[in-house]
């Protein structure tokens, strides 16, 4: 009989231990350490070797084919897998409860089972629930095959013939080898890892679904993460109708790309005119908002900076972002105080992207300072100005990457003035008949040139 025994599985790394621990020994995470039933067994080390070569050889003489790529049948899900879906390739779908991976998988699903065999394993949904939703979605899938188990198992001998497979979801199948419960760290990592083993060996696809933690991170070990070829999460308000799908991971793609998606009652839509869902209505019309072209991935689109201050009722003042870095925030207030006279320390300061977008990147800062200066001016910006640059703890205005790409988007938006940094003026010159182009040095030259008729 085999001998059963409890173990201690960090959630963050994998690690174990025979004894409890408040932090786990190989990561420092505290809290993670969660015990485990785990029944002896033997795992199939043999099979894992499908990378293995019998021998050394030089790169030039290794052969391979191109990445074969299969559109998905919805653009934006192919732009963020870096052009289609590729061969073989284990994908992850991480998201919030609710928000679209079983419907945006099944549409998927759907549109490949026409050309492919397609099998949905279903082990947290009824085929009759799947049924009901692809009913509803009015989603042509007579050819599509769908499994209700929960027992990764099984699935192995359901794969004759299969070209893409989709597991919904990684924390509700478990494997026969681990006798711990579903969703726990061991059966997460050893079923992502069979799942690993069947994709390499036998040129399989599959679209794992994931959940996320509390914080937003995907649950299960990071091991989850490294196995799989590309990660992508799936965010936004269960309130809005739009949601982002991000690639946070890709080893056959840019990871900044992104895709805009609408859910509606015929299932999820790709957004291809996602220019104007970043504005707000009442632009131009109150105070605190700046508009600029970010650049995510490969597309440029305007996207809204609001800010709200307030006095501060207690002694330390509060700094709060949303889809922004804080520290980029905290360092950009003091360049305004600093440099452009503006004081923040008497008031707390809100400050968010719209759409629930996040935006990473340096040129945003400038449309930032924008937005700070008209919230503590309480003077709105025009409306049909947009603001890019990066800015510099000095107050000046750095060059910054896609300028033209950037006036462009601007251009076809319909702004009639674009403020850039002054070195960026050769690379889109081009555009002055088009578009007013303001060059400006510093910070503070910006923040005259939005106000000068207010002080
Ligand atoms: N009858 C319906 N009509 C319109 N929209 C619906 C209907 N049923 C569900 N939805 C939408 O579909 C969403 C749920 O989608 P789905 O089941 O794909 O989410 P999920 O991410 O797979 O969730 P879970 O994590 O629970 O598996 C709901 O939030 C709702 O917006
Ligand atoms: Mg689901």
């Amino acid at each position: 009989m085999a001998k059963s025994n409890t173990v201690f599985v960090c959630a963050e790394c994998g690690a174990t231990s025979p004894r409890w621990l408040g932090r786990c020994p190989s990561c420092g995470k505290f809290n993670t350490m969660a015990e485990e039933a785990v029944k002896e067994s033997k795992p199939e080390r043999t099979k894992s070797a499908v990378y293995a070569a019998p021998g050394a050889k030089k790169l030039r003489e290794v052969s391979f084919e191109r990445f074969d790529r299969t559109p998905s049948g919805i653009s934006e899900f192919d732009t963020v897998l870096g052009g289609g879906i590729v061969t073989g390739s284990l994908v992850l779908l991480g998201g919030d409860p609710g928000i679209g991976k079983s419907t945006l998988l099944t549409q998927i699903a759907a549109h490949l089972s026409l050309t492919r065999r397609v099998l949905y394993f279903s082990a947290e949904e009824s085929c009759a629930q799947v049924k009901m939703r692809a009913e509803r979605l009015n989603l042509d899938c007579d050819d599509f095959l769908i499994i209700n188990d929960t027992c990764i198992d099984n699935l192995e001998n359901e794969l004759e013939g299969v070209e893409i497979c989709i597991v919904d979801s990684i924390q509700a199948v478990y494997t026969d080898d681990l006798s711990s419960s579903a969703g726990s760290v061991g059966q997460v990592r050893e079923c992502a890892a069979k799942l690993m083993r069947i994709a390499k060996s036998r040129g399989i696809t599959f679209f794992i679904v994931g959940h996320v933690t509390k914080e937003g991170a995907l649950a299960g070990p990071k091991v989850l993460e490294h196995i799989m070829d590309t990660v992508l999460y799936f965010e936004g308000e269960n309130q809005e109708n739009y949601r982002i799908l991000r690639a946070v991971k890709n080893r056959f793609g840019n990871v900044s790309e992104v895709g805009v998606f609408e859910m509606t009652d015929h299932g999820i839509i790709a957004v291809t005119d996602y220019s104007g869902i970043f504005l707000s209505e009442s632009r131009g019309q109150e105070a605190g908002c700046a508009v600029t072209p970010a650049q995510t991935g490969n597309r440029c689109m305007n996207v809204e900076i609001q800010t709200l201050i307030s006095k501060t009722s207690f002694g330390q003042p509060r700094r709060m972002p949303l889809g922004l870095d804080y520290n980029k925030l905290v360092l950009l207030l003091a360049v305004l105080e600093k440099r452009c006279a503006l004081p923040f320390y008497s008031y707390d300061v809100y400050i968010n992207v719209m759409g629930g977008i996040k935006l990473s990147e340096p040129a945003c800062d400038l449309a930032m300072c924008a937005a700070l200066a008209s919230a503590h001016k309480d003077v709105p910006i025009d409306k049909y100005t947009a603001v890019f640059g990066e800015v510099g703890l000095t107050g000046e205005v750095r060059a910054v990457s896609y300028a033209e790409k950037r006036v462009q988007e601007c251009v076809k938006m319909g702004f009639k003035r674009v403020i850039l940094p002054a070195k960026n003026m050769k690379s889109v010159a081009k555009y002055a008949d088009k578009i007013n182009i303001v060059p400006v040095l510093y910070v503070n030259t910006m923040i005259k040139t939005l106000f000068k008729n207010c002080d």
